[in-house]
């Protein structure tokens, strides 16, 4: 998908997990094609969520592509299992620590033929991410601090961030996504977008409402 193209992923922490199938048919129906997974291990975040079982198990209820986001240490440890799991894009934090390296990780990533990314905490400037934007597909800016779902969009502590990436990606000629995450609603996806986003990670006001296609497409409208 080319890195410009605006696209609302939800994010199935914000759903009703009593029913998941049904929850992942939802977002479908109302028009999504990532859907994004949180994955947190209760240390890397204050939170324990789902791990690769919960990937795979979503990966039988759709053909959506499946965007997971690991906030998690030891990523390159349990690597393996998402990319088993069937996870086409898999994100890893720069501030998580590796058995090996941010950037073997990766490689593996990509030797597995997947999508990688790497993702920022609010608190961790845009130059940890430069000596790996020649190897990534995905850049995820925090626009909270990660762990948890119906927090607030950080805008004076990430924006100038996104458009500095955003920037140094144009001034290169690279070809990464810019993905927001946390805090997303139609008011500051507008925001993100302005600054370089161009996939936004939406929980609380994607899956939060009933009538999700309205959702979806109010979030959609408002990033066109
Ligand atoms: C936060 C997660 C987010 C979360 C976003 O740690 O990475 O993906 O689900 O939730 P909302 O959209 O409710 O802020
Ligand atoms: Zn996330």
């Amino acid at each position: 998908m080319d890195h410009t193209a605006p696209l609302i992923l939800p994010s199935l922490l914000a759903s009703d997990w009593s029913n998941i199938g049904a929850e992942v048919k939802r977002a479908e129906d109302a028009g999504a094609r990532w859907l994004h997974l949180d994955v947190m291990d209760g240390a890397f975040v204050d939170n324990i969520s789902f791990g690769p079982q919960m990937v795979q198990v979503v990966r039988k209820c759709t053909d959506m592509y499946l965007d997971a986001h690991l906030m998690i240490h030891r990523p390159d440890h349990y690597l393996d299992r998402f990319i088993k799991a069937g996870a086409q894009n898999i994100t890893i934090h720069v501030e998580a620590r590796y058995d090996t390296s941010v950037a073997e990780t990766l490689r593996r990533i990509r030797a597995a033929g997947r999508h990688c990314g790497i993702a920022l905490h609010p608190s961790t400037p845009f130059e940890a991410a430069l000596p790996y934007v020649n190897d990534i597909d995905l850049l995820l800016v925090m626009t909270v601090v990660p762990g948890f779902g119906g927090q607030a969009f950080m805008e004076k502590e990430t924006m100038p961030k996104l458009a500095a990436a955003r920037d140094h990606r144009d001034k290169h000629g690279l070809k990464f996504h810019l993905e927001v995450d946390g805090g997303i609603y139609t008011t500051t996806a507008p925001i993100a977008k302005q600054h370089g986003a161009n996939l936004f990670v939406c929980g609380t006001s994607s899956f939060g409402p009933p009538d999700m296609r309205q959702s979806m497409s109010e979030l959609a409208a408002s990033v066109a």
